[in-house]
C-alpha cells in the first residue's frame, strides 16, 4: 500500500519506514523538523535503497497537506508527528493542544478531502493515568495526568468519533509503553534535542561520557527495589507493529485500540544494570527525589495485538541495551556529528 507517515523523520517513524519498505510498501514522509534532522532520512535512504518521497512542512498546513495528498495519494496514513515531552506539555498546554488535537484534525480533513479512509495513531499508555489494576488492558479507565496524556486521549476521541460516522474509516491505536533500542545498524536511533526525559537515553549519554551521572528519580515506590517499573519496548518490535497495523486497516474498519508493550516491565536498577552489562563499563548513579507526575509501575497487556493484529514483541532486555550501546557509541553525538 502507499503509507503516508506523518512525523517519519523522528525516532520511532525512521524505523517504522524502514518495516513498511521491508514488507513493500510505498511510503512518504511528511516532517516540519521540530524534532527531527534530513539526516535521518538520508540514512534510512541508505538502509533501504528504498525511493522515499518526502515533504518538509507541517502537519497542521491544509495547503501542504493537499500538496502531499494529491502528490502521493495515501492509502493509508501512521501519524507520528506530534509532541510528546511530559513536563513540556504542562508549562505550554496550548502548543501541545494544536498540534497533538489540532493537527490530527487538520490531517482528518485532508484525509476526507483526498479520500483516505485509513488512520494509524501514534498514542501513548499515557492516557491510562495511575492503575486501578495492572497489567493495563485496553478497558482499563483512561485518566492521563499530563497534558500530553490529555491531547493523545482527545486525538483518540476524535478518531473515534470519526471512524463511526462513516462506514468504512479505520482508525488503529496504538497505545505504547515505553520506546528504546536503536535500528541493528546502528545508523538511526534515538536523538533527543536537548537533555534527554527518558532514562534510556540518558544511561546511554552517561555511558559514552555525554553526562557525569544517572539521578534516580525515587526509590520508595511500591516495587521490589524502590524504583519506578515500565514496560520497555524495542523500537523495532513497536515499528513492525505499525506495519501489522497497516495490514490490520486494510480489513477492518471502525477504531479500535491496541497496547503495544512486551508484558514484562523492569525496574530503573535493572535498566542500569543491563546496560552496564551491554557496554562493560559502571552507570555512576545518585539518588533523587521522585520525579512530578511519575507513577510507580506500568505493564502492558498485548493480549490484543497478539490476537488481532498477529503481533508480539520479540527483542529483550538485552537486544534493547545492546542496540543503544552499539547506536550511541558510533554516534556519541546523534546526528549532528553527521
Ligand atoms: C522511565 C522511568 C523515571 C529518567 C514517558 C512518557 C511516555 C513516553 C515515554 C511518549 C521512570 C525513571 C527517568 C531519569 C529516572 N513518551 N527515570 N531518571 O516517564 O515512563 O514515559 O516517556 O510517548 O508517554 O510518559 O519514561 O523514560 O522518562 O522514565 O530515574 O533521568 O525512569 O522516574 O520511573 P516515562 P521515562
Amino acid at each position: 500500500m502507499r503509507v503516508l507517515v506523518t512525523g517519519g523523520a523522528g525516532y520511532i517513524g525512521s524505523h517504522t519506514l524502514l518495516e513498511l519498505m521491508a514488507q513493500g510498501h510505498e511510503v512518504c514522509v511528511l516532517d516540519n523538523y521540530s524534532n527531527a534532522v534530513p539526516e535521518v532520512l538520508t540514512r534510512v535512504r541508505a538502509l533501504s535503497n528504498g525511493a522515499i518521497m518526502d515533504f518538509a512542512g507541517d502537519v497542521r498546513d491544509p495547503a501542504m497537506l493537499d500538496q502531499v495528498m494529491q502528490a502521493f495519494q495515501p492509502e493509508a496514513v501512521i501519524h507520528f508527528a506530534g509532541l510528546k515531552a511530559v513536563g513540556e506539555s504542562t508549562e505550554k498546554p496550548l502548543y501541545y493542544y494544536d498540534v497533538n488535537v489540532g493537527g490530527t484534525l487538520a490531517l482528518l480533513h485532508a484525509m476526507e478531502r483526498a479520500g483516505c479512509k485509513r488512520l494509524i495513531f501514534s498514542s501513548s499508555a499515557t492516557v491510562y493515568g495511575e492503575p486501578v489494576y495492572l497489567p493495563y488492558d485496553e478497558a482499563h479507565p483512561t485518566n492521563p495526568t499530563s497534558v500530553y496524556g490529555q491531547s493523545k486521549l482527545m486525538a483518540e476521541r476524535i478518531l473515534t468519533d470519526w471512524a463511526a460516522a462513516f462506514p468504512d474509516r479505520t482508525a488503529v491505536l496504538l497505545r505504547y509503553f515505553n520506546p528504546v533500542g536503536a535500528h541493528a545498524s546502528a545508523q538511526i536511533g534515538e536523538d533527543p534535542k536537548d537533555i534527554p526525559n527518558n532514562l534510556m537515553p540518558f544511561i546511554a549519554q552517561v555511558a559514552v561520557g555525554k553526562r557525569d551521572f544517572l539521578q534516580i528519580f525515587g526509590d520508595d515506590y511500591d516495587t521490589p527495589d524502590g524504583t519506578g517499573q515500565r514496560d520497555y519496548i524495542h523500537v523495532v518490535d513497536l515499528a513492525r507493529a505499525h506495519v501489522a497495523a497497516v495490514t490490520y486497516a486494510e480489513g477492518a474498519t471502525g477504531a479500535r485500540p491496541f497496547n503495544i508493550g512486551t508484558g514484562q516491565s523492569y525496574s530503573v536498577r535493572d535498566m542500569v544494570a543491563a546496560f552496564e552489562r551491554a557496554c562493560g563499563k559502571p552507570i555512576p548513579t545518585k539518588q533523587a527525589p521522585r520525579r512530578a507526575g511519575d507513577i510507580a509501575a506500568m505493564q502492558a497487556d498485548a493480549s490484543r495485538a497478539a490476537a488481532e493484529l498477529n503481533w508480539a514483541a520479540s527483542h529483550d532486555l538485552d537486544d534493547m541495551t545492546a542496540s543503544t550501546w552499539a547506536w550511541q557509541s558510533k554516534n556519541p553525538d546523534g546526528y549532528k556529528g553527521a
